[in-house]
């Protein structure tokens, strides 16, 4: 069995805002990240992947709070560990994370040299400008980024290279797990791409050994992910391996998502373009049930008041009270929502 790089269990992470509220935005989640594998994480504008990327990396700053659960990354439970040694230890070398929209963020006054420079002067005591110089002309030319971008400033470059750069920059120190917050969202679909196809060869050439994928488009990790977690309000309510939850989703909303694509893909053509109804719950106030049901087209009373569990069905698991069967049976007969 491959070696398991990262352990989530049973995580819960809240924002605390200044009107004494408390938003569980990461709500008992659990799941592992081998060697070798990329995990993709789906789902719609504020269901918590951010907030879950953020919290596996162990940053908790005021208003996200830690509240329960485990992170293991590389044996080490990072929930425990005082946060000087979790940056000198762990953040960059074993894990390092993309946040969303980290190509805007590039100190645009700096060369990309001189931020690969920062990168590995804080890692690495005693390197020269020579050595990081050689180091980062090695991984462009590997990666086919052309090396005259070392030289750039950020405003010189076009989106896809600004996030190509980006990619780089966080993997120069080779850390075990990388996470990518939807590294593609801001991107024309050729440069998302050659975005995917570059997070890849990291993988392939071993310059990472593993990655989670977070997009809110679920059809998307069709292209990179071997396994998906679609998240909804803060929890997880389906997970398997990449093409069968793309394919052949068990529960409505990764249902929902999938028919609401806009891009057809292979064995999708010819799909109604349907949306999902409604809106996912405010997560400040306490649920009750499926935080599905209000939108759900084949929710029965029971999902409103039953506590419900993670189901497992061989190597897939999903969290709703209808059986696979009959969820199947349902989709086949057409209950479906109105066609846009
Ligand atoms: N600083 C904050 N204070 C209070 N609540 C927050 C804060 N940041 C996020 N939240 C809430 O936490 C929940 C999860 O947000 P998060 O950003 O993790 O979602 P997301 O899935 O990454 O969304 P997106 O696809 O838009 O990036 C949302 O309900 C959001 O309103
Ligand atoms: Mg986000």
């Amino acid at each position: 069995m491959a070696e398991k790089l990262l352990e989530v269990k049973n995580l819960k992470s809240v924002y605390k805002t200044r009107f004494n509220e408390k938003i569980t935005a990461v709500d008992d989640v659990s799941f592992d990240l081998e060697d070798g594998k990329c995990l993709g994480i789906a789902g719609e504008s504020g269901c918590g992947k951010s907030t879950l990327a953020m919290s596996v990396m162990g940053y908790y700053y005021p208003p996200l709070f830690y509240e329960s659960g485990i992170v293991n990354i590389s044996g080490i439970d990072i929930t425990k560990i005082p946060y000087n040694q979790l940056r000198k230890e762990i953040l960059g070398k074993e894990i390092a994370y993309i946040p969303q929209a980290a190509m805007n963020a590039l100190n645009p006054t700096q060369r990309i040299i001189n931020l690969i420079e920062d990168v590995m002067e804080e890692h690495i005591s005693g390197i020269t400008k020579k050595e990081i110089r050689k180091i980062a002309e090695d991984r462009f030319e590997t990666l086919n980024l052309p090396k005259d971008v070392l030289q750039r400033y950020p405003i010189e470059l076009s989106g896809g290279m600004k996030q190509r750069t980006v990619i780089a920059i966080s993997t120069i120190l080779n850390p075990k797990i990388l996470i990518a917050d939807e590294p593609t969202s801001a991107l024309d679909v050729t440069s998302q791409k050659i975005v995917i196809k570059l997070l890849k060869d990291l993988i392939k050439r071993g310059f990472i050994k593993a990655m989670v994928f977070i997009t809110h488009e679920l059809p998307l990790l069709y292209n990179i992910a071997d396994d998906i977690m679609v998240m909804y309000a803060g929890e997880i309510v389906e997970s398997g391996e990449a093409e069968e939850v793309i394919f052949d989703p068990i529960h409505p909303y990764s249902n929902g998502l999938m028919n609401s694509i806009i891009v057809p893909e292979k064995g999708i053509k010819g799909k109604k373009l349907t949306v999902i109804p409604g809106a996912p719950p405010n997560l400040k106030y306490k649920l009750e049930g499926c935080r599905f049901f209000d939108r759900c087209l084949f929710a029965k009373d029971e999902c409103k008041i039953s506590e419900i569990n993670m189901k497992y069905v061989n190597n897939r698991s999903y969290r709703c009270v209808l059986q696979v069967d009959e969820l199947k049976e349902m989709y086949e007969d057409g209950k479906k929502p109105a066609t846009t």
